[in-house]
């Protein structure tokens, strides 16, 4: 049978006598006709939806990405605990190495068919777990596969379900999945370590240990066909059983040569510079995440348009790029001269001396002072800086 994880839903909703869970999926399920070219049988479906005005109602704030009402809280703060949005294909930019594009669209065409995968006996749960460094893009991947399949992404960031009241924290996290498993949508948990710790951490092992249990028990009560997606900084502090929750688990790499270039070109957009070297810009840039790299965009481009420019300079690119490094390497640039000097050191071939002179105003005599030896203020730090 076709959409059956659409009508199982309508009947959970249906036995739970929860109006607004049978409306929202038969909602999907008349969308997913339509879809499918089966018309007249959505409009059957829209027809006796639009004969229950309540639950009407619920369906199409879900329509707009607004279905706000009984929105989970914290029970100590009160704050909600989930964020809704609905992310459109055209806003959320993201791109990866092959390899992991391959297992990205994998989890897609698991999701898209999991009925038929479901009828071969070969389903898996749509279940992936993204690890990886900071800005390597994560939540833009969860905001990419909600985007993809059209349905609202319930973001859920773990550190605001972590209550300081025993026992809250685990009944808020029954609510947010209960709240979920209402309305067709991708369940994301971000910053999932939160939660998600070895058992047998040092601090309050008692109440960490009944979270897991919670968590693991939230999990293993959703349905199969719900889409939960959850991503971490620090995957060596996740459990092992809830690591075999996740069918499927994602390494988020930094990004490579070709996702650079890329990344590079499309941040900077109609701002780059005509003559722009990539292949230097890439070579330079490794090393570098995805959102460091959109920092660096952002920042030249900001400085264009205050100036007044159609595009970015080039060498502009370059030395947002060098500073961020020493930014990263932690290495202190406090005057203008120590910024020339770490420049210079960086990529002599770069940052020629007439370059620094015509970045920074000043005159190339200037700049041979400061970047060889007798120099006054960045002399200081570049000992610091290599020693
Ligand atoms: N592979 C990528 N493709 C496109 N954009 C990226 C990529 N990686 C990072 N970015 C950009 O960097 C920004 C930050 O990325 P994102 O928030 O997804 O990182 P994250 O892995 O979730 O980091 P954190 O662990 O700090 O939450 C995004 O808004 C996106 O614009
Ligand atoms: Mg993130």
């Amino acid at each position: 049978m076709d959409h059956l994880s659409e009508v199982l839903k309508i009947l959970d909703g249906a036995l739970r006598a929860n109006a607004s869970m049978a409306a929202d999926y038969a909602g999907l399920l008349a969308d997913k006709l339509e879809e499918g070219g089966n018309r007249q049988q959505a409009r059957q479906i829209r027809e006796r939806l639009a004969r229950a005005p309540g639950a009407l109602a619920s369906v199409q704030d879900a329509d707009r990405g607004i279905s706000l009402n009984n929105l989970p809280v914290d029970g100590e703060s009160r704050l909600h605990t989930v964020d809704v949005s609905r992310p459109e294909p055209r806003d959320v930019v993201l791109v990866l190495p092959n390899a992991i594009e391959s297992r990205v669209h994998e989890f897609l065409a698991s999701v898209r068919h999991h009925d038929a995968l479901v009828a071969a006996n070969a389903a898996l749960p749509n279940r992936l777990l993204m690890h990886g460094l900071p800005g390597t893009g994560k939540t833009q991947l969860a905001r990419w596969v909600a985007a993809q399949l059209g349905l609202q992404l319930l973001t859920v960031r773990c550190d605001t379900l972590v209550s300081s009241l025993l026992g809250q924290t685990s009944r808020n996290l029954r609510r947010v999945f209960e709240y979920a498993e209402q309305r067709p949508s991708v369940l994301f948990l971000d910053e999932f370590d939160a939660l998600a710790s070895a058992r047998g951490n040092e601090r309050d092992v008692g109440e960490l240990q009944r979270v897991v249990i919670a968590l693991l028990q939230n999990i293993d009560a959703l349905p199969d066909s719900t889409i939960l997606l959850a991503a971490t900084n620090h995957d060596q502090l996740l459990d092992a059983a809830i690591w075999r929750r996740f069918s499927f688990r994602l390494p988020m790499p930094l990004p490579d040569d070709d996702v650079r270039e890329v990344l590079w070109g499309r941040f900077l957009g109609d701002y780059a510079p005509i003559n722009l070297d990539f292949k230097v810009l890439v070579a330079r840039s490794e090393g570098l995440t995805g959102a460091v790299i959109e920092q660096i965009c952002l920042d030249a481009k900001r400085s264009a348009v205050l100036a007044g420019k159609a595009q970015v300079d080039e060498d502009e690119v370059f030395r947002r790029l060098g500073l961020m490094l020493a930014l990263i390497e932690r290495v202190p640039l406090s005057t203008r001269d120590a910024e020339m000097a770490w420049l210079r050191r960086w990529d002599r071939k770069i940052f020629s001396l007439r370059v620094l002179a015509k970045l920074y105003g000043v005159s190339t005599r200037h700049v041979t002072n400061i970047t060889q030896e007798g120099a006054s203020d960045g002399h200081e730090e570049d000992d610091k800086q290599s020693g």
